[in-house]
């Protein structure tokens, strides 16, 4: 296993390897699971070599507590990763390794999609994954770069971001994954107990029904049954409950036709922030 802790030293492995049939990247926070595996795994079948970067990035965490709570298993991470292949490179810089002048975002320019759903509820989230993520792209030059769906808003900005910066990469979005009771796989759901892990099911169980009713409903009618739903439930706090275009992400009340929607939800479940999505047409 190669675990590399810092640029220059990631820099001079990589000079010394043909890369010329692929390079993956997967940037992750580490506290791996299945979600995380699924895209290490594509990566590490479509290209020759793989890094994965488990680094917690501070200027993209609008709070505190949430930062300082956020778990860090590099240990548990780098066995996990030794399951699929003892080939792959592990990037676990520090922070005063990646940002050596101070823990600054660029601010970017996303035309709005930064602006609602995990963008308006989390200052300036966005201009700090776009920041750590352009970092790493300049850094590892992967020929392709995965990212889940669960946070489909992220990916949608890391499109823009290469287009916008010119960075010659593909950018792979992967599906959710999932528990065996629905709930989207997140490192966040090791801090639920093991009764609201449960309970927590009715997030994506109430978005499957959601779908279902898009089909004869209005937005609007499905946006208020779901928002009731919750409120039956007053253990998961609803955040937000959104319908919006999947290539825009501006929010609908009104469908339009040969427009695919997306349903788009944010909930704190004892104080952790989950979130989810499904395709609706
Ligand atoms: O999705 C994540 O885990 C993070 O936002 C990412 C892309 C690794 C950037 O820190």
């Amino acid at each position: 296993m190669k675990i590399v802790r810092t640029k220059n030293e990631l820099k001079s492995l990589l000079s010394g390897l043909d890369t010329s049939s692929g390079v993956g990247l997967v940037p992750t926070m580490g506290a791996l699971h299945e979600g995380h595996m699924s895209l290490v795994k594509k990566a590490f079948d479509e290209n020759a070599i793989t890094v994965v970067s488990v680094f917690v990035n501070p200027t993209q965490f609008d709070n505190n507590d949430d930062l300082e709570k956020y778990p860090r298993t590099l240990d548990a991470d780098i066995e996990l990763l030794k399951q699929i292949s003892d080939e792959i490179i592990i990037f676990a810089p520090s922070v005063s390794n990646i940002y050596p002048d101070g823990q600054y975002s660029e601010t970017y320019d996303f035309k709005g999609l930064d602006q609602v759903m995990e963008g308006a509820f989390r200052e300036g989230h966005y201009n700090g994954v776009a920041t750590i993520v352009e970092k790493f792209l300049n850094l590892v030059e992967p020929t392709k770069a995965y990212f889940g769906e669960k946070d489909f808003q992220q990916l949608l900005i890391i499109k823009n971001l290469v287009a916008l910066k010119k960075i010659p990469v593909e950018i792979i979005g992967c599906p959710i994954v999932r528990e065996e009771n629905g709930l989207a796989r997140s490192s966040r759901n090791e801090r639920l107990s093991k009764k609201m892990r449960d309970e927590a099911s009715f997030i994506h169980s109430t978005l499957s029904e959601a779908k279902n009713k898009f089909e004869k409903m209005s937005a609007n009618k499905v946006l208020a049954w779901g928002k009731k739903q919750f409120e039956k439930h007053p253990d998961l706090d609803l955040e937000y409950l959104n319908i919006a275009e999947a290539s825009t992400l501006k929010l609908t009340k009104r469908k339009k036709p040969k427009t695919k929607y997306m349903l788009f939800i944010a909930v704190y479940a004892e104080g952790i922030r989950l979130i989810d999505n499904i395709v609706l047409n």
